[in-house]
């Protein structure tokens, strides 16, 4: 796995970057179990659609070798399934994982599938961002939301990887981050992330994005996902969907940057994907609390859907499929 990978798997021993503690503290936590790594999940110490695909995939392992019993296991699996509900590729892993576990394969089995989900997953990256890196020309600048880099997966990251791939190729003049309310994954994560590997970026409020697509000219707003529908609709963190509507008013391209494992195509559209909705007590945290006034109901769903038809590609480790629909993403990813 990456360098800055936010999950470290050796000798049976899983541990987590806490990714609440960034930018300010780099703290590692020792997971002893798939009931710790659900905890840890639904607390958003590992988060990224990826990552806790990958998480789960090692607490499972380490359960395995550690002995624990089939039925254990597989309680294990329905508690990690129950930890965050709206990123898929958790469920994808556990699809893979549990009939497995299901006949009686060994630890040793468990294991490698687990590192399988993540070797798979640092190769789709470095594909995506081969293939989405093509689609930018030089000297553009980029929008992101969210934090879609090497802490949310095993490589180079999905949007983030492409970014960092173009920059290589000297594309891209400027990264305007989104601050990504209200969790802050932009500020706290991507900007040091970005920062870090010596890509040029600013942060913003999330309710600047229209003014500097249209300053700055953005030419590209370039995002990761949660879970894809069978006709392209993306869920993704919220307010994905508000700059997505923004840049197609301002005739700034959207791309969406997922795996395959990313893609629902048991789901017709984005009204069928569970979007998560967390405590108002995180949104007063991440706030000023005392401009709340005591009592006020706090709305605080964490995703968004953005329609297939505002997205102008979503680029896989299979290629770029250019104005998603049904037709194109099942040629596409089952090859029809
Ligand atoms: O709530 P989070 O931080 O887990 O949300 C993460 C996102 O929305 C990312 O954009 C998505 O998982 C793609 S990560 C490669």
């Amino acid at each position: 796995m990456n360098q800055l990978s936010a999950i470290q798997y050796h000798n049976q021993q899983l541990s987590l970057l806490d990714q609440r503690l960034l930018p300010k503290q780099e703290k590692w936590l020792q997971i002893t179990n798939s009931q710790a790594c659900a905890q840890a999940i639904k607390d958003m110490v590992v988060r990224g659609a990826p990552a806790i695909a990958i998480a789960a995939g090692f607490a499972l392992a380490m359960d395995a070798k550690n002995g624990a019993s089939q039925a254990a296991l597989l309680s294990a699996c329905d508690t990690l399934a129950a930890s965050r509900p709206t990123a898929v590729n958790l469920f994808w892993a556990l699809k893979i994982l549990r009939p497995l576990i299901e006949s009686s394969a060994s630890a040793t089995d468990i294991e490698r599938c687990a590192w399988q989900i993540a070797n798979d997953d640092e190769a789709a990256c470095e594909a995506m961002a081969q293939f989405g890196a093509g689609l930018i020309a030089p000297n553009s600048a980029v929008m992101t939301h969210c934090n879609t880099g090497s802490l949310a997966t095993a490589g180079l990251g999905t949007a983030l990887g492409v970014i960092k791939r173009a920059h290589e190729d000297n594309k891209i003049s400027r990264v305007f981050a989104n601050e990504t309310r209200p969790w802050m994954q932009g500020a706290r994560l991507t900007a040091w992330e970005l920062n870090k590997a010596g890509v040029p970026v600013s942060l913003n409020a999330d309710s600047a994005a229209a003014l500097l697509i249209k300053k700055h000219h953005i030419q590209w707003f370039i995002v990761g996902a949660d879970r894809i529908a069978a006709n392209g609709d993306v869920a993704n963190k919220v307010g994905t969907f508000a700059v997505a509507l923004q840049a197609k008013q301002l005739g700034c391209k959207v791309m969406v940057v997922a795996p395959s494992t990313t893609f629902d195509l048991t789901l017709k559209s984005g009204d069928d994907i569970e979007i998560e909705s967390r405590p108002g007590s995180e949104f007063e945290q991440f706030s000023a609390s005392n401009t709340i006034a005591p009592g006020v109901r706090i709305e605080n769903p964490v995703f968004d859907v953005t329609p297939a038809e505002l997205i102008d590609v979503i680029v896989c480790e299979h290629g770029v499929i250019k104005s998603p629909n049904e037709v194109v993403i099942a040629k596409c990813l089952l090859n029809l």
